[in-house]
């Protein structure tokens, strides 16, 4: 992988968008650039930071707890998760 991603985040209403390294998770970033994404254990088990991906694409280190539907709709668990994609937008209202 490597190379620069342009992320967009659909968070309370708003839309943001930032800049990260394809090779790091996108709950991080997201938290580091000052954005509010609900998480809690940030090991791929609790699903709070659960996001839709409408544009680009994401990897996710283990996919475990989505179903097969889920992950179809598009569904990742942004603390186990990368971009894979020039540009991403990632809905966190939608979910
Ligand atoms: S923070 Fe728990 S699954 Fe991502």
């Amino acid at each position: 992988m490597g190379g620069n991603t342009k992320v967009t985040l659909i968070l309370d209403g708003e839309k943001n968008d930032f800049s990260m390294d394809r090779d790091g998770n996108i709950l991080d970033e997201g938290l580091i650039n000052g954005y509010d994404i609900p998480h809690s254990c940030q090991g791929g088990i609790c699903m709070t930071c659960l996001g839709r991906v409408t544009k680009g694409k994401a990897v996710m280190d283990d996919p475990g707890v989505l179903s097969d539907e889920e992950l179809d709709e598009g569904f990742i668990l942004t603390c186990i998760s990368k971009p894979d994609s020039e540009e991403i937008t990632i809905d966190f209202d939608d979910v």
